[in-house]
């Protein structure tokens, strides 16, 4: 990779279903080490546009590159954590974390020491044995992402992982995001409806258009890191979230 390759770029990426246009030309750009989020009304195609830049996918049109690399219609070069991210019910923690592995070559033991590192470095240090039903909602998403992590890729697509937790657990997630963000040093791009989760832990927010989606606009999020809870009630933040709404509805909200 040259100096100033961008991490990840998708050009053009068109997807229809039959008849019906999903995603219409969407090009986005990351930086290594980004992390931008992606909003935009449901069935705007933001979860048919990471299925593409995951190579789960072919795009009708259009292409993917990472680090310069076209890897348009290929899987495996990105970590994916799916809107509907299941663990499966029989596996431990630990096994949940080494599914990756177990699927494609085995788990060796640096895998499982990398596993255990991740659980204990992140909240999941009493739990190594447990089993999915035994954990609590935020838990059960620390899991997936930590599974998603130890596929060791540079890029992480994160879709709505946060979408079924209680707007308190949410909080708490959020800035446990950030902290595995930053000590990991991964490039993420992460697809959200909230508008304030998007603000609070993004470089930059691309605002989707209505289904057939495409990337409408592109705001700077310039607020200082560490970001804490008490940015979210800031004019500074507030002024960001009245743009992002008056793109996505036209309107700034009362
Ligand atoms: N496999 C599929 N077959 C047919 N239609 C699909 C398929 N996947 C998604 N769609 C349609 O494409 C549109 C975009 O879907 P999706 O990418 O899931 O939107 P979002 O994630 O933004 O809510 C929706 O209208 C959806 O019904
Ligand atoms: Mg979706």
């Amino acid at each position: 990779m040259t100096a100033g390759t961008p991490k990840l770029r998708v050009e053009g990426a068109t997807k229809a279903f039959g008849e019906n246009l999903a995603l219409a030309p969407a090009s986005l750009v990351l930086q290594p080490g980004e992390f931008v989020s992606l909003v935009g009304p449901s069935g705007c195609g933001k979860s048919t546009l990471f299925n593409i830049v995951s190579g789960l996918l072919a795009p009708d049109a259009g292409h993917v590159q990472l680090d310069g690399r076209d890897i348009t219609g290929t899987a495996g070069n990105v970590g994916y954590m799916l809107q509907k991210d299941l663990l499966v019910p029989w596996r431990s923690v630990v096994d949940n974390i080494t599914l990756g592995a177990a699927l494609t070559r085995g788990v060796t033991k640096a895998d499982r020491a990398q596993a255990v590192d991740f659980a204990r470095r992140y909240g999941l240090g009493d739990f190594l044995e447990h089993y999915p039903h035994a954990l609590s909602g935020g838990m059960r998403q620390r899991v997936a992402l930590m599974r998603t992590l130890a596929t060791n890729h540079d890029v992480l697509l994160l879709d709505e992982p946060f979408g079924a937790l209680d707007s308190q657990t949410r909080l708490e997630m959020q800035q446990w995001l950030l902290q595995v963000w930053a000590e990991t040093q991964r490039t993420v791009l992460f697809v959200t409806h909230d508008v304030d989760e998007s603000i609070f832990l993004s470089d930059r927010v691309l605002v989707m258009s209505p289904r057939p989606g495409r990337i409408a606009a592109e705001l700077v999020v310039d607020l200082p890191r560490p970001r804490t809870l008490e940015l979210m009630t800031t004019p500074a933040f507030n002024d960001v979230k009245r743009e992002i709404i008056t793109l996505l509805h036209g309107r700034a909200a009362a």
